[in-house]
């Protein structure tokens, strides 16, 4: 085989005259009056052969039969182009290869779709035939991004030191949030391992070994129901850390946060990053993971309302209901059936109803405006501050409901009117959050973050008495919009985690039985410790300016959890199954 001498994304003309061999895949073919182009593709780049018939009749006809995606060695003096056919758009753009010899290492069938970054493939295909997908450049920029990342965050920890250390990625089932994927036994009929949701367990038993920094970059597995920025197999970069309380942890991402912005995209993040509470993150902008590239702040109107005479406001105050609006900028001068698309929006998010009034020449019109007093008018006014055009927007209704409407108009309306400025870097640490969760599905309060956290050391006594309460010692980083990571400071008294198991009824057995391997550590000298583990897969998603973590993913799966490629999960013949002392129903 004829070696390469060159990548092809290497030459240029301080190259002229040298003779090279590359070996790369056919990207383009053409026939031009009697000589034969052809654009040769590897990682590195593209560059253009030439096949010229009187240098050389035997390779002209070999090169006549090449095709897309055959694979070539071919050897050649590199030449200047001639001034008109320069291509600025590459890197070798300046200069051609005279082919002197060529050699067909493999050749290939016609792909199902063209290997180029400007053609939408049809997801499916793409994902059919990943290793071809992943022959694009853009896929492939990405996946070479993800490697910088990896590097840039191993070279900030050990800086720091933190130690690398690989956790089990068979272990004891003990679902947090999600479901676990389970892994049958064969030497222990009917008991099953689970592929760990995430190492917390064992990053915090790390720490009563001692260790003091941890970290790694690991596989987690949910069994959950996936969105755009979800995979059942994701990464996390997990780090713990023993003596320190949330600033030091949230000090130590900061600092991981402008490396990786540093060495990847040179740009230089401003630390310490901003602190936003729970409570005001959900009463601004209606979520735990504020969008900021937009303004468009919800605004809490009960105030306001006090004295109101208008029925559907009174009712909801009387009840102890909320009211809260936003102002849409020039919404005034939205279409009618669009205003009433919005209403419907927002009872599809779960509003009873939409209340609106347009803002023109400091009047109010339209919607509710004549059942609103001149006083409540000015108030709103000044309030807000409102401005020409503004389209008013109000629910009124329970506390949750109201501002998580109100948060996901604003996210809908802020992408429709191009509100947000698609270039910014915007993070923020959402901080005291509440503890505990009620969930309807389970009767019973469940852990916000996980069960090991927290809670505020002044509020440990409410936890019996008025569990919602009571807030953590909790922290998530959101970039975007985009909850990126998510970390706390833990429990590490056998005494505190008892008490926390009992405000979420899970009973003395069941502890034992699930975390009684953790409690057990904590007997022997727990040490003070927190953590944080980011999302690899959606730093990366933003770092590359994608909007879908599969894009950073070398082999995704489906929305439903499919792989496409290699049609996982698939069945397994009976001896497998009996082995494992299975039976399918
Ligand atoms: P948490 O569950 O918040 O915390 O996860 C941390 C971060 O992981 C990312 N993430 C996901 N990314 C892609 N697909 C998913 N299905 C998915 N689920 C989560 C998010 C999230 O912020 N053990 C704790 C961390 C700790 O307390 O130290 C944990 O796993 O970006």
């Amino acid at each position: 085989m004829l070696k390469r001498t060159h990548t092809c994304g290497e030459l240029s003309e301080i190259d002229t005259e040298q003779t090279v061999v590359l070996n790369g895949w056919v990207n383009k073919w053409r026939d031009h009056g009697g000589l034969i182009f052809i654009d040769l593709r590897d990682r590195f780049g593209v560059t253009q052969i030439v096949f010229d018939p009187s240098v050389n009749k035997e390779i002209y006809l070999t090169a006549k039969k090449l095709r897309s995606e055959f694979v070539v060695a071919v050897k050649g003096k590199v030449e200047m182009r001639p001034d008109d056919s320069f291509n600025p758009s590459i890197s070798t753009g300046k200069i051609e290869i005279l082919a002197r010899e060529i050699e067909v290492l493999n050749e290939s069938k016609t792909p199902p779709f063209e290997i180029s970054d400007n053609i939408d493939i049809n997801e499916e295909l793409g994902l059919t035939y990943r290793y071809l997908s992943l022959r694009r450049q853009k896929l492939q920029q990405n996946l070479i991004l993800r490697s910088r990342l990896y590097q840039s965050v191993r070279e900030y920890l050990t800086k720091n030191s933190f130690v690398e250390i690989e956790t089990p990625v068979l272990m004891k089932s003990t679902p947090e949030g999600a479901r676990d994927f389970l892994v049958p036994s064969r030497n222990y009929k009917g008991k099953f391992y689970a592929l760990p949701q995430s190492p917390q367990t064992y990053k915090q038993l790390l720490m009563v070994a001692g260790f003091d920094r941890y970290f790694q970059i690991v596989k987690c597995f949910r069994d959950e129901d996936l969105r755009r920025d979800r995979q059942p197999e994701f990464t996390q970069i997990d780090m713990e850390m023993s003596f320190v309380d949330e600033n030091d942890v949230m000090t130590i991402a900061d600092g991981l946060i402008r490396k990786i912005f540093k060495d990847i995209h040179g740009i230089d993040i401003s630390t310490p990053i901003k602190k936003m509470s729970f409570q005001q993150a959900f009463e601004t902008y209606g979520n735990d993971k504020p969008d900021l590239r937009f303004d468009m702040q919800i605004r809490k109107l009960n105030n306001l309302f006090k004295q109101t005479d208008f029925q559907v406001f009174k009712d909801v105050l009387s009840q102890n209901g909320h009211i809260a609006g936003l102002a849409i900028p020039d919404g005034s001068e939205l279409p009618r059936n669009r205003i009433d698309r919005l209403v419907e929006e927002a009872k599809n998010y779960g509003a009873n109803g939409l209340a609106y009034m347009k803002y023109q020449k400091n009047e109010f019109s339209a919607g509710i405006s004549k059942f609103i007093s001149d006083v409540e008018k000015k108030n709103i006014r000044e309030a807000f501050p409102l401005k020409e055009n503004d389209l008013l927007i109000m629910v009124a209704g329970k506390y949750e409901m109201v501002y998580s409407v109100l948060g996901q108009l604003r996210l809908d309306l802020g992408q429709e009117l191009k509100l947000s400025d698609n270039s910014q870097i915007r993070f923020i640490w959402i901080v005291d959050f509440p503890l505990l969760e009620f969930s309807d599905e389970e009767n019973r309060y469940v852990a916000r973050h996980h069960p090991f956290t927290s809670p505020k050391p002044d509020q440990i006594d409410l936890l019996s008495e008025k569990p919602q309460e009571v807030l953590a010692r909790a922290y998530d980083l959101v970039l975007n919009g985009n909850e990126i990571a998510g970390g706390s400071i833990r429990i590490n008294t056998r005494k505190m985690q008892r008490k926390m198991f009992e405000a979420l009824k899970i009973s003395k057995e069941e502890a034992e039985n699930k975390f009684g391997f953790l409690m057990k550590a904590l007997d022997f000298g727990a040490p003070p410790h927190g953590g944080i583990a980011f999302g690899l897969d959606r730093l990366a998603m933003i770092l590359a300016g994608g909007d879908s973590i599969r894009d950073v993913i070398a082999f995704p799966k489906t929305s439903s959890g499919l792989s496409l490629m290699d049609q996982a999960p698939s069945e397994v013949d009976n001896v497998q199954l009996r082995e494992l002392h299975l039976k399918i129903l």
